[in-house]
């Protein structure tokens, strides 16, 4: 049979990866495939033109203008692996329009753009496979939309950016400040020169965005995520989290819940003896609880040249074995089809109900500690550990710490509020969100 075709758009990191591994493994990927897989064209940047030759030999078409392999004969399948959300988004629906299969790897595009695409693809009865969107080399969205399939999946909760769990860890491991363990990942290339959407947890918003749509058939909905970083975090607020046997980690979480469904990402305390607490460096993993299949961990590498390759061929054979089908029996973009996908409700933040870490600074004398659980008490929070640090020789202050029992997140802004009001507490008052991330 005829190889299918690809054109790819983009030959950095990513598309040099598939390049890679569509070569290494040709035979192999024919063989599951039923016909093989052929780049035939990518478009690279003018300054990319020579290293791209120097990769690609004589084989196929490069072009630097992306509308050719977007409206070539040639191409069956166009591979967005350019990134950004301009010219992505014209380029992808042009492809679609053209009766292309789209595969792409760009988060942010779906994440914002994703409800128009996947009309304009079930319009035209074409495919758009994303499994590189989320999580790399992980295959979650094949397990959330496939395997997964007869559940109801009630909660998920991702550690979804590489370059914040790398900060994460070196602040942990050698009591690094934020800024130092960035500049490391830096150095070693992890983090973007501007790390804004890793660091503050813009990038796991845009993969939460993903897996919530296809965990709960309701649209991509990038604008409703609650999203906080981990630049405000400290190297003491991690060694206390230690103390009481948590580890803090950026997690993207959403949950089903009777009011609502909740979308958030945040620093986070888990405790320590979950698999996922310990998930260290850049890698990436993916808690899925489910009604039937219970917990379910994917855990791998969340980025990179070969890893997101990995999924991106992976997308590359689904469409090859699908591509002659009739499009009403393919597994739906979104898991849930089309005309069944619903405008459930998402939870805002103030609603949401989670357990807290506090961190102050309070004056030790008489009576501070019962004004502050007074004032938890009146707001019917309660207090499920507590510690207060012995004054360092010389200041009035000490640090209190305390983890609450679960509350409304609304609760606990009042608390806040109130604590910070009084005389006996100096500064801003530190608040982390906790999930014990049990069975239930
Ligand atoms: N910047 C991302 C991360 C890479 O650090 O995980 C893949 O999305």
């Amino acid at each position: 049979m005829k190889p299918i075709q690809v054109g790819l758009l983009g030959l950095g990191v990513v598309g040099g990866g598939t390049f890679t591994i569509l070569n290494r493994n040709r035979e192999e990927i024919a063989r599951r495939a039923g016909r093989e897989i052929k780049v035939t064209m990518a478009a690279v940047r003018e300054s990319d033109l020579e290293a791209a030759v120097k990769k690609t030999g004589s084989g196929i078409t490069l072009t630097t203008n992306p509308a050719d392999v977007v409206g070539s004969p040639d191409v069956d399948i166009v591979a967005e692996l350019m990134g950004g959300i301009h010219p992505a988004r014209e380029l992808v629906l042009q492809a679609i329009a053209n009766g292309k299969h789209v595969v792409t790897a760009n988060k942010a595009l779906l994440a914002l753009h994703g409800n128009e695409i996947f009309k304009a693809a079930h319009e035209k009865g074409v495919m758009v496979a994303f499994e590189a969107a989320v999580a790399g080399g992980i295959p979650i969205i094949k397990a959330l939309r496939e395997g997964l399939t007869a559940n109801r999946i009630e909660w998920i909760a991702g550690i979804i950016n590489g370059t914040s769990n790398f900060i994460l860890t070196r602040m942990r491991d050698e009591g690094a400040g934020f800024a130092d363990a960035l500049k490391e990942a830096q150095a070693l290339g992890y983090a973007e020169s501007d790390p804004t959407f890793d660091i503050e947890g813009i990038d796991a918003a845009h993969k939460l965005t993903i897996m919530a749509s296809i965990a709960f058939g309701i649209p991509m909905q990038f604008d409703r995520v609650y999203t906080e970083g981990i630049s405000k975090l400290t190297a003491q607020d991690i060694a206390y989290a230690e103390e009481f046997g948590y580890r803090i980690k950026l997690l993207g979480i959403t949950r089903r819940t009777p009011k609502g469904i909740e979308l958030r990402v945040h620093p986070t305390l888990i405790p320590e003896k979950r698999l996922i607490a310990n998930v260290d460096g850049v890698m990436n993993a993916v808690l899925v609880k489910a009604d039937a299949a219970g917990q379910t961990l994917y855990y791998g590498a969340g980025a990179g040249a070969e890893p997101t390759g990995s999924s991106v061929i992976a997308d590359l054979v689904d469409i090859t074995r699908m591509a002659t089908s009739d499009p009403g029996n393919r597994v739906p973009h979104l898991a849930f089809q089309p005309d069944q996908l619903r405008n459930d409700p998402i939870l805002p933040v103030a609603e949401v109900e989670t357990s807290y870490y506090l961190r102050m600074r309070a004056l030790d004398r008489p009576g501070v500690l019962a004004d502050i659980t007074r004032i938890l008490a009146d707001l019917g929070i309660s207090i499920e550990a507590m510690l207060q640090r012995e004054p360092v020789a010389g200041e009035e202050r000490v640090d209190v710490i305390m983890l609450t029992h679960r509350t409304i997140e609304k609760q606990i802004d009042q608390a806040i509020v109130k604590i910070e009001a009084l005389d006996s507490i100096a500064g801003a008052i530190t608040r982390i969100r906790l999930e014990s991330l049990g069975t239930s």
